[in-house]
């Protein structure tokens, strides 16, 4: 029970929370979750790819959806929310009985680009499943929070022993940029007492665990101008360098001899209670599929280096592809850079910080600017500690059958920081339904079909367990 959380609103049309058992609750989930997987295959065929505009549309529609099976549940008041230039967010409300808390269910329903369709053993927005797992794009990141939630508001058939507010935004994998206005405009609507994010991982299929920390993101782009036109190769070529050359330079001193982050005062949090959860090795190696050979960069544990320190990474080289080069020095070239940030970093500090590095690398006198991108994601990190999370893990360990683990992840979610800014006060759960093996982001991204109901059971035991 949490006691510490201020009542909620009445709602008029509630007496009071029903009371349920945990068995009735089960049964309950158990039974919509048939459903839910078929509107997650609804919701994993529209490509809601917000980054890239040929997709505006399927976002839209995309967030269409998510508000019709929303709005199927009775909820006292539906919306989608917008900033200018921001993509579609859905916001559906069930008001408190009188006395109990409210939750904030979040999840976001835009997805990552394919990274190639043809890549894929099954269409990326064809849900297939093979061997117990749903593949397809967003069936893990993040479709599968939002069916989460959706199947927990039917096992209750729209009457939440608390009040809900169910929040599902369009714009997370672009890093939210229009988040910090959505959350001042609509500051009183998505108030909350609790809120539960269902975006991350957990260590296996079937291991729950509360997400504890996670680094934070920003992007820059540097563009390095050498010369003012092409130049032919041989005729100028030795005294003459080109962009790109210079731009690899500048790329290459982001990392020491020993690969790690080679910028000058960026934070770190070495020998953390958190850093000794070990990793092991071999099977992290193997799930991420580095070739023979391939050396692991950085000092420290594992958990250390993915979670607790900051990490870089080209993601994008402007310049002619192979097939289209000819013997010119090229006399532009651009590149993007992201960066990971440990818990306590300054996210714009630090975006600074990597220019400023940039900057002072080029070679040759280049000229270079180094512009930075829309969305920061600040890095976060709680102490699990307190009466909400004592009631997840309560909840959780009894749907799984198994304790209940914190754990980090090296991703980032925007949001959280964001929120937990906003409303100091409230009490912040990041859960999900991937494994390990989801591959989030990457090819043949997939959800692991039992994880997904016992987590739906986990997240309907919790909202019981929240209930004063
Ligand atoms: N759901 C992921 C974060 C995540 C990844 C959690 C892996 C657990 C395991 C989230 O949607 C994500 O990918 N976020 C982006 C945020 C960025 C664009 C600011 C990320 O981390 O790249
Ligand atoms: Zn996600």
């Amino acid at each position: 029970m949490v006691r510490s959380l201020r009542p909620g609103p009445a709602d008029p049309r509630r007496v009071g929370p029903v009371a349920h058992t945990r068995d009735s609750i089960a049964a309950a989930v158990e039974a919509v979750i048939p459903g839910a997987r078929s509107d997650l295959e609804r919701l994993v065929r529209i490509p809601s790819i917000w980054a890239d505009p040929a997709h505006a549309a399927d976002t839209e529609a995309s967030a269409a959806a998510v508000a019709e099976l929303a709005g199927a549940l009775n909820p006292a008041n539906l919306q989608i929310l917008r900033a200018e230039g921001g993509a579609p967010a859905v916001v559906a409300q069930w008001p408190a009985p009188e006395g109990q808390p409210t939750v904030l269910l979040y999840a976001h329903h835009d997805v990552q680009p394919t990274g190639g369709d043809e890549h894929w053993t099954s269409p990326p927005f064809e849900p297939t499943e093979r061997d117990g797992r749903l593949y397809g794009r967003g069936a893990a990141d993040d479709k599968a929070g939002v069916m989460t939630h959706l199947a927990v508001l039917r096992a209750y058939e729209g009457k939440p022993p608390v009040g809900v507010t169910l929040f599902i935004e369009g714009e997370e994998e672009s890093g939210s940029p229009t988040l910090p206005q959505l959350l001042r405009e609509h500051h009183e609507l998505l108030a909350a007492d609790v809120i539960v994010i269902a975006d991350a991982a957990n260590p296996a299929v079937d291991v729950p665990a509360l997400t504890t920390s996670l680094r934070g993101l920003v992007d820059v782009v540097i563009d390095v101008s050498l010369l003012e036109r092409p130049l032919h190769s041989g005729v100028f070529g030795g005294p003459v360098g080109d962009a790109l050359t210079a731009l690899t330079h500048a790329l290459a001193s982001l990392h020491d001899e020993k690969g790690e982050v080679a910028v000058p005062g960026l934070h770190a949090n070495t020998g953390t209670d958190a850093a000794a959860l070990d990793i092991p090795e071999a099977e992290w190696r193997a799930e991420a599929g580095l070739v023979e050979g391939a050396e692991l960069l950085g000092t420290g544990t594992l958990a250390e280096r993915i979670y607790h320190k900051p990490a870089i990474a080209v993601l994008g080289i402007d310049a002619p592809s192979v097939a289209q080069a000819s013997n010119v020095l090229l006399p532009r070239a651009r590149a993007m850079v992201s960066m990971r940030l440990a818990p306590g970093e300054d996210a714009l500090a630090a975006r600074e910080k990597l220019a400023e590095h940039l900057r002072a690398h080029a070679p040759w006198g280049a000229q270079v600017t180094v512009e930075h991108g829309s969305g920061v994601a600040e890095p976060f990190s709680l102490d699990a500690n307190g009466g909400a999370y004592d009631a997840a893990k309560r909840a959780f360990s009894e749907a799984y059958g198994t304790a209940t683990v914190e754990m980090g992840i090296g991703g980032s979610i925007p949001f959280i920081a964001e929120f937990a800014r906003t409303f100091p006060g409230a009490a912040v759960l990041v859960t999900g339904v991937g494994d390990p093996a989801s591959r989030w982001h990457g090819i043949d991204e997939s959800l692991s079909l039992s994880m997904f109901a016992t987590g739906a059971r986990a997240e309907a035991f919790l909202l019981d367990e929240l209930r004063r």
